[in-house]
């Protein structure tokens, strides 16, 4: 395994920025990563995501540098679902990210993308067998969710390195529903079914180990994660000296929040950096035999690289105003799934007069809302909107629900632009079904 930084010289040679995305206003127009939003709404048609790859690799230097510059044996795998469009998985494998895939099909696409397979984590939850060994015949590393997967290695797919997912009993989240630790939590092992499983793995001849926790995702709490790191470490130590095994791997997961609201503090991803880091150095020191320290950031990479254009299509003025736009919780779920705020924007014009609205899709159901109650400049039919801080659980969380095509998806970089999703049509949500032939005779 290797440690790697940034590529360099693989990019634009734009400045590391602190701050939330770079779509900016010239004209009233918006404009992301150079480009404008009427133009790349007229090319592609909307609903459209709208990913800027220079704000991508902005993220991942910054984070990078973070940890890289306190810890040498560093490792950031990108997190592949929380965007696996195969450009942005090529734009993390060109600065040196590796992949966190949560499935044997992620880990097949990342390859697609390039990354080669032990730069590639699998962390899946519940495996089978079958994928269980397709991952190790690839040649990826395993984090083990559960010791029974273990019975599923013998013989010669006995792999040198496995991990275990630990659940350290403690998680944070954005959203109840994105805690993946304690007691309500599917994920992960405690400590007692941990040893278990590290003297299971040991019987089999596995000699290599690491250690995983995935605790939540979206906190903005750099001291949450030096005090999850600690919990996590206790435990490590605790399995060690019971199990009588070393580990060459620490990895903490993911779960770096971006800020969603005006004013909201961002992450001070140096603090996180450096208590994580105290805490490494508290319990291996920090010479050369000190484990690689990995993350798995998703969201941090990103989250604030994307926007999501969509059209109004008519707008309701009754007891309270809706405006209706093309975009739905189909399009993007993360409103309607978790109340998550997405801040909105009148992308093709400025406007001063103000009201307030919810902002509504498609769907046939009332919780098909991207935003409830908030103050926007006043919007007229066929005005355009940005959704924004949606390149993360965005088009990987879209569905086909009401029969939509999914939407397509385009990348910019200092003011070029491509499609690198085409737009879905009827035919791919038809898809592989088919219907019994005596069910296509007419009732007479
Ligand atoms: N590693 C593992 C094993 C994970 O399960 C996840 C996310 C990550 C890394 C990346 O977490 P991040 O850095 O993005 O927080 N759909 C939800 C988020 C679910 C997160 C699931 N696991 C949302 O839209 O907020």
């Amino acid at each position: 395994m290797r440690t790697r930084g940034p590529r360099k010289g693989a990019t634009s040679k734009k400045p590391v920025k602190e701050t939330a995305s770079g779509a900016s206003k010239i004209g009233g127009v918006l404009r992301i990563g150079g480009a404008s939003c009427v133009e790349l709404a007229d090319c592609y048609g909307t609903p459209l995501y709208v990913t800027d790859e220079g704000r991508i690799r902005e993220n991942y230097r910054r984070i990078w540098h973070a940890f890289a510059n306190r810890w040498r044996n560093l490792r950031v795998y990108y997190a592949v679902k929380a965007n696996a469009n195969l450009s942005v998985l090529s734009i993390l494998r060109q600065e040196g990210a590796g992949a966190d895939c949560s499935g044997v099909e992620e880990a097949r696409l990342a390859m697609m993308a390039g990354f080669r397979p032990d730069d590639i984590l699998l962390t899946a939850s519940y495996i089978n067998a079958t994928d269980l060994k397709t991952a190790l015949a690839l040649g990826v590393r395993v984090n083990l969710d559960d010791a029974s997967a273990l019975d599923h290695i013998t013989g010669e797919g006995i792999p040198a390195f496995i991990s275990m997912r630990i659940n350290p009993g403690v998680g944070r989240g954005h959203h109840a529903g994105v805690v993946t630790a304690g007691r309500d939590s599917k994920f992960g092992m405690d400590e007692t079914a941990a040893v278990d499983a590290y003297e299971k793995a040991k019987a089999l001849g596995i000699r290599d180990f690491g250690i995983h926790m995935m605790a939540g995702s979206g906190s903005l709490d750099a001291d949450y994660f030096g005090e999850i790191t600690k919990k996590l470490l206790g435990i490590a130590d605790e399995i060690s000296t019971r199990v009588g095994i070393e580990f060459s791997f620490v990895d903490l997961g993911g779960g770096f929040g971006i800020p969603h609201r005006n004013g909201e503090r961002p992450l001070d991803i140096n603090r996180a950096a450096t208590l994580i880091t105290d805490e490494m150095k508290a319990s291996f020191g920090s010479s050369d035999r000190a484990p690689v320290l990995a993350i798995e950031p998703g969201r941090y990479i990103v989250g604030d690289s994307t926007i999501l254009l969509a059209r109004v299509r008519s707008v309701k003025r009754g007891v309270k105003t809706f405006v209706g736009i093309d975009a739905g919780m189909n399009t993007f779920v993360r409103p309607a799934l978790y109340g998550a705020y997405h801040e909105i924007l009148l992308a093709n014009r400025g406007e001063k007069d103000m009201e307030t609205v919810s902002v509504c899709g498609t769907i046939c159901e009332n919780t098909d809302l991207m935003a409830k109650d908030v103050l926007l400049p006043k919007m007229e039919p066929g005005d355009l909107v940005a959704i924004l801080n949606a390149g993360a659980y965005g088009f990987s969380m879209s569905s086909q629900y009401n029969t939509n095509p999914r939407p397509a998806e385009a990348l910019v970089l200092d003011g070029t632009h491509q499609l690198t999703r085409e737009r879905e049509t009827l035919s791919d949500v038809i898809g592989r079904q088919h219907v019994p032939p005596r069910l296509t005779r007419q009732a007479n």
